[in-house]
């Protein structure tokens, strides 16, 4: 499909955004694993979500799943222990996710079974390798392509040992994996992460009564049982980003988002768009099942540029995008570095965001590891293409709300993949007079 956007007048308006991808996956996928009968409110509808629903019933979970007024899904999960998870009849389709890949590895390495898991061309190109070699230490026999770095994966669960491990690289799936086999191991696991990653599976692990220890950079998980959990998924702060962004680029602009979860784990973005002089304020703060959540208010801004690295990267590494789009408008030169993770996303990020940001006349140089944006180019609309990626197929959007004439989104449903409501939402905050 192919979306038009052209700039508007005003955009304004109050949102509701889906329920956060990460903490959506986990809900179901540790409640099918859990002891119990457990509700899930607010769930992603996005493909990604309804992927990890789909592996989980191959495995003889039991989901039922409800759509809900607002765009959700509502699912009841009733558990029976990750034993009474079968052998899937055919290979597992996680479709465009890499969580449900990397994620599952971490389960099906010590179910007593064969799987295959795999997904579109995507995803088969990302690395796995990363999943492979520790849950190899851990014992498991786990083969794929490529030398054992791509998908399809190939699983034949067993008995688990624990072991202490470094992480090489700083990412959530592949510490979520490790602590997810480190429940049916031998011995306690401890994962090490080079910088600070979101903790939603430590903090749904601790509501559900596993023994997870966080010490600085160290998470140690001892064998055991989980119990079922009601979750109630705060809304999407990467869903978020795009309105913020939004709002603060575009000259007349109130937007409030309201429910978005704003774990410190997942608030980089809030810290960069602060440091471009964002008008961008929280508020209602609460803790909705251990989980930090705001409405959170953007109006117009004038944006500076500034810097993206270290350990802020992993804090927003989702929101990059967007966030390139930002600088792209901001007064000065935005440098973005320490950033290589983006190469291997949904597409390489750092490549399709510098040839796209460029079609629209700002003035991008490609790093390594990063960017190097100069900012104050007017941008200019034009023929743009998402790469299949949903979130350059969202920032593009964005992008053309405040180029002048026509940008064209080709492939535009990608979107769907986080944010199935996204261009409802943007026909309906984009008012031209
Ligand atoms: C995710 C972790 C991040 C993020 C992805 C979701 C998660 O990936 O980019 O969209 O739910 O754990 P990495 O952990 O591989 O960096």
């Amino acid at each position: 499909m192919r979306e038009t956007v052209r700039p508007c007048t005003v955009l304004e308006g109050d949102l509701s955004l889906p329920g956060d991808k990460s903490i959506s996956h986990r809900a179901a996928l540790f409640n099918a694993c859990a002891h119990g009968r457990a509700t899930v409110t607010h769930f992603s509808s996005g493909a990604d979500c309804l992927s990890t629903v789909a592996c989980l019933r191959a495995l003889g979970a039991s989901i039922e799943s409800t759509p809900w007024e607002d765009g959700s899904l509502r699912l009841v999960v009733q558990g029976q222990g990750a034993d009474a998870l079968r052998e899937p009849e055919d290979m597992l389709d996680a479709g465009n996710s890499g969580t449900t890949t990397r994620l599952f590895s971490g389960l099906l390495a010590s179910r007593p079974f064969l799987s295959i898991i795999t997904g579109d061309s995507s995803l088969r190109s990302r690395p796995m390798g990363r999943v492979i070699a520790p849950l190899r230490q851990m014992g498991a026999q786990i083969w794929a392509r490529r030398g054992d770095t791509q998908a399809p994966l190939v699983i034949r669960g067993g008995s688990l040992k624990g072991i202490r491990y470094r992480m090489p690289v700083a990412s959530a799936q592949v510490k979520s994996a490790i602590l997810i086999a480190g429940l049916s191991a031998e011995g306690e696991t401890e994962v090490e992460e080079p910088a600070p990653t979101r903790d939603h599976t430590e903090r749904m692990f601790r509501a559900m009564g596993a023994h997870v220890r966080t010490d600085g950079p160290r998470v140690t998980v001892r064998p055991g049982r989980l119990q079922a959990v009601d979750v109630d998924v705060p809304g999407d702060i990467s869903a978020a980003a795009f309105w913020l962004v939004a709002a603060a680029i575009h000259q007349d602009a109130h937007i409030r988002v309201r429910n978005v979860g704003v774990n410190p784990s997942r608030t980089g973005v809030l810290d960069v768009l602060h440091a471009m002089g964002a008008r961008i304020r929280l508020e209602n703060q609460r803790e909705v099942g251990g989980e930090p959540v705001a409405d959170i208010v953007a109006e117009s801004s004038q944006l500076q540029a500034t810097e993206i690295a270290g350990d802020l990267v992993p804090r927003a590494i989702d929101e990059i995008p967007i966030l390139a789009l930002a600088a792209a408008t901001a007064r000065g030169t935005t440098t973005i570095r320490n950033a290589e993770e983006l190469r291997v996303k949904e597409s390489d990020r750092i490549r399709t965001m510098t040839e796209e940001l460029g079609r629209l006349g700002a003035r991008v140089e490609e790093l390594p590891d990063g960017m190097v944006i100069h900012g104050g180019a007017r941008l200019r609309g034009a023929a743009c293409q998402s790469h299949g990626d949903h979130r350059l197929a969202m920032s593009l959007a964005v992008a053309g709300l405040v180029a002048r004439g026509e940008t064209t989104i080709e492939d535009s449903e990608a979107a769907s993949i986080s944010y199935t409501s996204f261009w409802q939402d943007l026909r309906r905050l984009a008012r031209s007079s």
